[in-house]
Order: structure tokens, then C-alpha cells, then sequence
């Protein structure tokens, strides 16, 4: 049983797979987006019910660039999509919108409904719903690199002043006030981390499954937040 008390407070996870369900039932593959669209909406919304505080998923890579102009394409459709039929229901559930990546080159309608859900959660005190999109940890990373260049070459900074804690503040997640996530979950089978909040999944616990994306339920959710809960975190201390 998960025990409800111990809910991880910033749960991160690869939704991977949607491309394998569409082909396995001979759909085009953004179908198979389109069905991650919908589970992704579900665990939005028990995430917020169990009191999970920051929920951060990964939408669109800075590698996913290489995939053919209809998929991407309609994966951003979908995000428009997405924005058009959930904003009303992410405010009444006071869900708070941010995005992680380089989201200025985007389209003008992507960029507008990105801004328009931004500005019309921003206020919210529930469940921060983080979206990962043109995002790349180590993209993340030398954008960090830079800034503290930047800041030290106009003698704001000296390399003394260079830490973790400064160096965390200049990435997406730092800048938004997000923590490390406690746990991240893939699903479909794959177990890697392809590229995503490298730095702060220092300390997170994984928790892979063979279910794709499309199929993952709240039910399953919550399983693997039991897993999670039967680890034994010693963030490199002992016992
Ligand atoms: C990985 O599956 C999934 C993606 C690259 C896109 C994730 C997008 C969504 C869940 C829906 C859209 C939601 C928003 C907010 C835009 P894959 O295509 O790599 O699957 P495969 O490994 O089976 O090919």
C-alpha cells in the first residue's frame, strides 16, 4: 500500500513509448502522442489529488529535433491542443504551469499559448506542473557555464563564489525555485536517462517500467511511488 503521508514532493518522468503503442496497432505515430497526450493528462491530475508538489515531464527534447517534420510538428499541435482543452480544468485545480528549455524559437502560436498558460497559472498554489520542452540537460548545463562567464568576465563574481548553489540557481529549474526531484520514472522499457535533468537527478531514485506511456494509469502510478517509498535513501550518508 502507498503510504500517503510520504508522498515524494517532485516526482520527473520520461513518457517514452508513444511511438512503439501507435506502431503496434498500425496507427500513425502521433497517434501514439496523442494517447500520451491523455495518460499524461491523467497523471497530472492524480499527481495534484495525492499531493505529489512538483510534477516535471519530458515533451520534447533538444534531440527530438531529428525526427521527421510530421511528428514534430504534431507534437506541437498536440501541446496547442493540450493548452486549448486543459487550461480551464489546470486553473480550476490550481496547477501552476512552468516550462524547462529553450522555448524563444518556437513557433508565434506555440510561444503565445505557452505565455498564455503561464500567465493565467501563475498565481497557483497547487501541484507545479513542470514541462520540459526544447530541453536538454547538457544544453542546460553550458547555458549555466555561460551566464557564470558571463557574470565572472564583468567581475560580479570571482571563481570563489562558484558552488553548487550558484551554479543551480542558473539552470531552467533553479531560476524557477523547482528542487531536485526525489524520483524519476521511464516507462517502455528503455533504462537511461537521454539527457534529461542530469544534475538534478543526483540523488533520485529510478524506478523504470515496460509499460508504454500510453498505458501508464494512476494505478500504475502509484505502484511505482511504492516502490519508491520502500527504498532506503541515504543520499551518500549511512544509516
Ligand atoms: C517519447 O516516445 C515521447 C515523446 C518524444 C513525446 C512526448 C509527448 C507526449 C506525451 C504528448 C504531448 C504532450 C505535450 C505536452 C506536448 P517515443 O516517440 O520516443 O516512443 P518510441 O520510443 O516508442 O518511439
Amino acid at each position: 500500500m502507498i503510504d500517503y503521508e510520504r508522498i515524494p514532493a517532485h516526482v520527473a518522468i520520461i513518457m517514452d513509448g508513444n511511438g512503439r503503442w501507435a506502431e503496434k496497432r498500425k496507427l500513425p505515430r502521433v497517434m501514439g502522442h496523442n494517447a500520451g497526450m491523455k495518460a499524461m493528462k491523467e497523471i497530472v491530475r492524480h499527481a495534484g489529488e495525492i499531493g505529489v508538489e512538483y510534477l516535471t515531464v519530458y515533451a520534447f527534447s533538444t534531440e527530438n529535433w531529428k525526427r521527421s517534420e510530421e511528428e514534430v510538428s504534431g507534437i506541437f499541435n498536440l501541446l496547442i491542443k493540450y493548452v486549448d482543452s486543459e487550461l480551464k480544468e489546470l486553473c480550476d485545480s490550481n496547477v501552476k504551469v512552468s516550462i524547462l528549455g529553450d522555448w524563444s524559437g518556437l513557433s508565434d502560436k506555440v510561444k503565445e499559448k505557452l505565455q498564455m498558460t503561464l500567465d493565467s497559472t501563475k498565481n497557483n498554489t497547487g501541484l507545479k506542473f513542470n514541462i520540459a520542452l526544447n530541453y536538454g540537460s547538457r544544453d542546460e548545463m553550458v547555458r549555466a557555464a555561460k551566464s557564470i562567464a558571463e557574470d565572472a568576465a564583468l567581475g560580479k563574481i570571482t571563481a570563489d563564489d562558484v558552488d553548487e548553489k550558484l551554479f543551480s540557481k542558473r539552470l531552467y529549474t533553479g531560476q524557477q525555485e523547482i528542487p531536485d526531484p526525489d524520483l524519476v520514472i521511464r516507462t517502455s522499457g528503455e533504462i537511461r536517462l537521454s539527457n534529461f535533468l542530469l544534475w538534478q537527478l543526483a540523488y533520485a531514485e529510478m524506478v523504470f517500467t515496460d509499460t508504454l506511456w500510453p498505458d501508464y494509469t494512476p494505478e500504475e502510478f502509484e505502484k511505482s511511488i511504492e516502490i519508491f517509498q520502500s527504498r532506503d535513501r541515504r543520499f551518500g550518508g549511512r544509516k
